[in-house]
């Protein structure tokens, strides 16, 4: 081994126990939208509105996991992973968002978690990865406090059901991206653009996770955000309040609520609306103690408060409005890093810079990167897919974990994003994150370079456990 490799293997070397993983959702992968009593979602109706998807896809059929669950599984267990994290569809427990709950529906999840559990890899589930129940959104979405109720329900009834096979139950992923892409932005379901209403729904999701906590009463449970790195383009005071606003409403507004059961006063002051929706007693159950922090993270902002710039980090595939309420004379500058097919900027140290942040600025609470990875424009080229920017990326930002264990952050796993190529939200089916490429026509799965070199990197490091 030449010195180099060896520096690699040593930064890539991680303390025992800790989780090796990969993440999914469950609109992204399931496809099987009719079957088993399942009822319809904002995603299904937003998928079918024209001009909101790029290409006009949807993802009726997906990556087939509901039916294909079983080869998945085993090639997780070919990669190695100790630990999946994949979401639950709320409308296939309960059609209508409330109500008695679908069993062929949970049958479906405990096949899953029984299979995960025969190879020896621990089910981490989220109960809400953006599939808002039809029913629900049409009586107000996440705008209207019941939401949080029926929440809460749905959380205790997929608790009760599952817990003997789950290791962690986390409630909302992206609160931030459910609230304001779905309510300001109008870039996701159900395509709103209505600022006071993102705000009021943002606090709604932030209420459905502490109320499902206590719902819920489980062994391990953990609350998800989704943190960027943040810095001012430049020393001048307004480039300086431009950073503190986004940093307030995407990174604060979540952890506050979360882990010290408040809002900061700056970004409450920014909104400049009536906030009577926050009622009395609301903040303590936000609060109420998790057992691990679901991070989220894949790039930085540089943002301006000159006006002109671009009015979000990332294009948007379709026509959409500023998802910073109170701030929309913010605006976003490149940092000059390379981009992602996405055009999301690459910066390891981001992600250094944001768990230590978590461990200095808030109570102690374990942590996990439970999403981090990035999109490419693979080619499959003799059965083969070369994905060295994919690797690279994940390499990176698996060595910014090892740094910040090492500067005391209590971090106890990974997750890449994704397992395999899925359906992009906005985007369709053309931005892939997978380490497994998907032919979205065979539904053939293929390991890209990446996934083996994330196999042989858990395979070394779980020799000896
Ligand atoms: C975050 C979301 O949780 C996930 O659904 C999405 O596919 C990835 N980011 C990539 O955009």
């Amino acid at each position: 081994m030449t010195t180099q490799e060896e520096q690699t293997r040593a930064a890539l070397r991680f303390p025992p126990g800790f989780a090796w993983g990969a993440a999914t959702s469950a609109y992204q992968i399931e496809g099987a939208v009719g079957e088993d009593g399942r009822g319809a979602s904002i995603w299904d109706t937003f998928t079918r509105t024209p001009g909101r998807i790029l290409g006009g896809h949807h993802a009726d059929v997906a990556i087939d996991h509901y039916h294909r669950y079983r080869e998945d599984v085993a090639i997780m267990a070919r990669l190695g992973l100790s630990a999946y994290r994949f979401s639950v569809s709320w409308p296939r427990i309960q059609p209508g968002g409330s109500g008695p709950v679908n069993s062929k529906g949970l049958d479906f999840y405990k096949r899953l978690t029984d299979e995960l559990r025969r190879h020896d890899i621990d089910p981490w589930l989220t109960l809400y990865h953006w599939d808002l129940p039809q029913e629900l959104e049409d009586a107000g979405g996440w705008p209207n406090r019941d939401t949080a109720y029926r929440f809460a329900e749905y959380a205790a009834a997929v608790h009760e059901a599952l817990k003997d096979h789950v290791h962690t139950f986390s409630t909302v992923n992206e609160p931030w991206c459910a609230a304001f892409l779905g309510y300001a932005s109008g870039e996701h379901a159900p395509g709103r653009r209505e600022p006071e209403n993102a705000i009021r729904g943002a606090h709604h999701l932030n209420l459905a996770h502490g109320l499902a906590v206590q719902a819920m009463n489980a062994r391990r449970v953990g609350g998800c955000v989704n943190l960027y790195a943040i810095t001012p383009a430049t020393g001048a005071e307004r480039d300086l309040d431009a950073a503190r606003r986004i940093d307030g409403l995407q990174n604060r507004f979540f952890l506050d609520a979360l882990l010290l059961g408040r809002y900061p006063e700056d970004v409450l002051a920014d909104l400049g609306m009536d906030l009577g929706f926050i009622q009395p007693g609301d903040m303590k159950a936000i609060g109420a103690p998790i057992d691990v922090l679901l991070v989220n993270y894949y790039s930085r902002f540089t943002v301006s408060g000159e006006p002109g710039g671009r009015a979000s980090a990332a294009a948007a595939p379709t026509d959409t409005a500023s998802p910073w309420v109170g701030s929309e004379h913010v605006s976003f500058v490149n940092g000059g890093r390379p981009v992602t097919a996405m055009g999301w900027e690459i910066d390891e140290d981001g992600l250094v810079e944001i768990l230590t942040r978590v461990a200095r600025e808030y109570p102690p609470i374990p942590m996990v990167v439970s999403e981090n990875g990035a999109a490419f424009d693979d080619a499959l080229v003799d059965g083969r897919v070369h994905d060295r920017e994919r690797q690279a990326y994940v390499e990176a930002h698996l060595a910014a974990c090892r740094r910040a264990i090492d500067l005391g952050v209590p971090l106890q796993g990974y997750f890449a994003w994704s397992l395999m190529d899925n359906f992009e939200w906005a985007w369709g089916y053309g931005k892939r994150f997978g380490l497994v490429h998907v032919d979205f026509e065979t539904q053939e799965r293929l390991l890209k370079d990446s996934a083996l070199w994330y196999a042989e990197i858990i395979r070394q490091n779980r020799r000896h456990e």
